[in-house]
């Protein structure tokens, strides 16, 4: 006989704990000829009082099976109450980072629209994580298996309103490295299958109030490497009742014949054990953040790269895990080959400043595409790549230079000053004033003064919740264009 645990662990029942247990018989159900048989199961009413997104969290984690994955945190306050949320995100695989990114942003948004708004990543600043249990929601997006072609991810969604009321929702999905596709749990099963495999999550959370799951809703399944199917359904809690989830394994054998080809193509991956395989990521220098769920701000420094100034800037920014954009003059780069090509291999972004530092307005387009190429030629020399984006200096653009420029042109929505003030007890109090989410900030690597005021900016700017990217990962999920002058990250709507 097969049974059910809270934990999808298999558990001795005691003889006290078996009479409080329903017994669901579920015969044997025909699909199309075949035979399913998914019973009988026991049901465990009383499950652990852990909540339920504490469960999931401690099955065995399958992110150290994969290289490049990256954990991600996030605390903010959305429609009045907590939300903690962790992820991990897997370099080389946008499509399951992607659809991690629109469930998160789609529970945010839900709990925002209780006070009439959406999601905005300004909602986690200066945000401490809830430390005792009460009303507020946890979000948890983990890795719980990965072999071969497979990650399985699971994504668990546990709220407590105000009046006591919890709840726990959940689901699985499964992405496929080969092609990259994500797919949900029911792409496992036989379309056949399906209808059984809700009356069995009806009869496990047959003593919740919650209303019988749909066929369009997500389904928490989870295949082992056994070829047993665990299908987690949650229970709403009340008051001191923490909301709790029940697991039922439908056992290997009689799986087998609920699994559709992607299913068992699933199955094959998940019993051979093989080491993950992953397409390489898109570059070095670019990890996966979505500002448009955490706050981002795009540090940048113009005019080097400095003999002197330009390595202590790296060794802050390396200390400080900061990934900056350095907007190089082509004459300086041409002078400091080796500084230019230290600040492209420590994985930041090099844009193009100019070759001479031209003010591009009192230049013809031939000029202009004469500073643009001499640049653009001497930074490649130095870093092995030509820039994808420029600044024009002094910020002067016009539309002779937004034609002639020939790339997408990034200026900023903070400017320190630094070059004015050179002292950093003024530049940084105007930095962190003016910072909003999705800011691009400006200030230059060649002043010692700038370089002084860097660990304090820093520091502040990651204490209040920013995460410091470079241009291109601000601007991910929104092109630069060609010619379209860029202060800030655009807001999602
Ligand atoms: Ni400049």
């Amino acid at each position: 006989m097969r049974w059910i645990s809270s934990n999808g662990g298999r558990r001795r029942a005691t003889g006290l704990r078996a009479t409080a247990l329903a017994l669901v018989s579920v015969a044997a159900l025909t699909c199309g000829g075949d035979r399913i048989n998914v019973g009988p199961v026991k049901i465990t009413p009383e499950t652990s009082n852990v909540p339920a997104a504490l469960q999931v969290h401690a099955q065995v984690p399958a992110q150290g099976m994969i290289r490049s994955a990256h954990a991600m945190s996030l605390a903010a306050r959305v429609g009045g109450l907590p939300v903690k949320a962790s992820w991990t995100y897997i370099d080389g695989m946008p499509g399951l980072n992607a659809q991690l990114d629109s469930w998160l942003l789609g529970a945010l948004d839900a709990k925002a629209a209780a006070s009439g708004e959406r999601y905005r990543p300004a909602m986690a600043l200066n945000t401490r994580p809830a430390t005792a249990i009460g009303p507020g929601t946890t979000l948890t997006a983990e890795p719980v298996a990965a072999s071969g072609r497979v990650i399985v991810f699971r994504e668990t969604e546990n709220d407590t309103l105000p009046n006591g009321t919890s709840s726990v929702t959940s689901q699985t999905v499964y992405a496929d490295t080969n092609t990259g596709q994500v797919h949900r749990a029911a792409d496992l099963l036989r379309p056949e299958a399906l209808p059984r495999i809700h009356t069995l999550l009806f009869n496990t959370a047959g003593h919740s109030p919650k209303p019988l799951p749909n066929e369009a809703a997500p389904l928490d399944i989870v295949l082992d490497d056994q070829g047993a199917l665990r299908i987690t359904t949650a229970q709403t809690g009340t008051g001191n009742r923490p909301a709790r989830t029940a697991t039922a394994t439908i056992p290997a054998q009689e799986a087998e014949s609920a699994l559709g080809e992607f299913g068992r193509n699933v199955l094959s991956q998940l019993r051979s054990h093989a080491p993950v395989e992953l397409p390489p990521a898109a570059s070095q220098a670019f990890r996966h953040v979505n500002c448009d769920v955490v706050p981002c701000a795009a540090l940048t420094y113009d005019d080097g790269p400095d003999p002197r100034s330009t390595p202590r800037l790296l060794a802050i920014l390396r200390e400080k895990k900061v990934s900056a954009t350095f907007f190089m003059l082509g004459i300086r780069a041409a002078a400091n080959p080796a500084i230019a090509r230290q600040v492209s291999n420590a994985g930041h972004a090099v844009g193009n400043h100019t070759y001479s530092h031209a003010n591009l307005t009192m230049l013809s387009a031939a000029g202009i595409m004469n500073e643009i190429g001499r640049a653009q030629a001497s930074i490649q020399a130095a870093t092995g790549s030509a820039p994808t984006f420029m600044r024009p200096p002094y910020g002067a653009t016009n539309a002779i230079v937004r034609q002639a420029v020939g790339l997408p042109l990034v200026n900023w929505s903070v400017d320190s000053l630094d070059w004015l003030s050179r002292d950093p007890k003024v530049f940084v109090p105007k930095v962190l004033q003016e910072i909003t989410p999705g800011a691009i900030v400006i200030m230059h690597d060649i002043h010692a003064t700038t370089i002084a005021g860097q660990t304090w900016l820093i520091t502040a700017l990651q204490s209040q919740g920013y995460h410091l990217v470079n241009v291109p990962e601000l601007f991910e999920g929104t092109p630069l264009v060609t010619g379209q002058t860029y202060r800030s990250r655009p807001q999602r709507w």
